[in-house]
């Protein structure tokens, strides 16, 4: 792992029985189709079991596959994936010190657009505004993507409601009520459950790269947060009461996300509004921000344009174009 991965004919040989289903596949139908021997055949198949593939062999039936591992991986991911260019070249790690981190290195180095990092752990996960991103091992999912967007830069940050949009809806069709807190957590009853951290290197009229880091809390447990976190702080395994396949999910958001990244392209800001609109939490709300260094209170109105939120105070409507949002008791 580490290596950016090609297709090899391990992962043809799964993609081919990842397609069947739940029908067996014969290994004369798998070898016709490859261009490969039945003892090649019979070797891949061997060496996804060693991978941790649960893979049924009955003679005259052919192969069956059972069970994938809950690993993220290019051998998981690339048979599930739907998209044209995010994830196509995936580098995953078991362990790095933050995804954003090594996207912008590779962003740097030239990397293409759609380039996708994930690792299995951070060891210094970062989120919005200098924070910390708690990033356990094997459980959730820590994802950056390289884009290069041809944006002007004050419309790069568009691309974080983009993100938000594929986020919940993602998380929604995977059996939890989430919704957008301005301008881009993902909460479950008042508890976050992901996050997005944007990162930009531009001159006044181009955009060189954007990164766009997505953490995912999918099957951590409540244990796997510190005390002072827990009450702030859900997974989805912990809301639907069952386990997320995260290579399932991981290909299922990056193929969102492209589906809003090219729509945004093609037909601007004003569909991925429409549906931040629809998915937030934070409109109608009573609300506590900061403005110009001081704290205003207000209700949500709308956003703009240009994803700001419109907050509606005592004395008129002020524009909120970054920060925090907490959201107040109604009265
Ligand atoms: C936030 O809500 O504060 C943003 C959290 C973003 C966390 C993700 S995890 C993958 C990527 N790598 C990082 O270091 N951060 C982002």
């Amino acid at each position: 792992m580490g290596e950016p991965a090609e297709a090899g004919s391990e992962e043809l040989v799964l993609a081919f029985l990842a397609e069947a289903g739940d029908e067996f596949v014969s290994g004369e139908a798998i070898s016709d189709k490859l261009g490969l021997s039945r003892a090649a055949v019979w070797k891949h198949v061997n060496a996804l079991r060693r991978h941790g593939y649960r893979i049924d062999a009955v003679a005259a039936r052919g192969y069956r596959l059972r069970e994938i591992p809950d690993r993220l991986t290019a051998l998981e991911l690339r048979p599930l994936l739907a998209t044209h260019d995010l994830g196509q070249v995936l580098h995953c790690h078991e362990e790095l010190a933050s995804t954003n981190d090594f996207a912008k290195m590779l962003a740097e180095e030239g990397a293409a657009h759609g380039e996708a990092v994930i690792a299995e752990r951070q060891t210094a996960g970062r989120g919005r505004r200098g924070r910390a991103w708690l990033s356990p091992p094997l459980k959730n999912l820590y994802l950056s993507v390289v884009l290069r967007p041809d944006l002007p830069p004050h419309r790069a940050s568009e691309l974080t409601l983009v993100a938000s949009v594929a986020l919940c809806e993602v998380i929604r069709e995977a059996g939890v009520a989430a919704g957008i807190k301005w301008p881009n957590d993902i909460l479950v009853g008042g508890r976050k459950v992901a996050g997005i951290l944007t990162e930009m290197a531009a001159e006044p009229d181009a955009v060189h790269w954007v990164v766009l880091g997505v953490g995912v809390n999918l099957n951590a447990r409540p244990e796997d947060f510190p005390d002072d976190l827990r009450s702030r702080v859900t997974s989805l395994a912990a809301e639907r009461g069952q386990p997320v396949p995260r290579a399932l999910f991981a290909a299922a958001l990056l193929t969102r996300l492209e589906e809003w990244i090219d729509r945004h392209a093609d037909e601007g800001f004003e569909p991925v509004r429409n549906a931040w609109r629809e998915l937030s939490v934070t409109l109608g709300r009573r609300l506590e921000a900061q403005a110009d260094g001081r704290a205003v209170e207000g209700v949500a109105e709308d956003v703009d344009a240009s994803g700001a939120l419109l907050l509606r105070t005592a004395t008129g409507v002020v524009r909120i174009v970054a920060g925090d949002v907490q959201i107040l008791p109604a009265r």
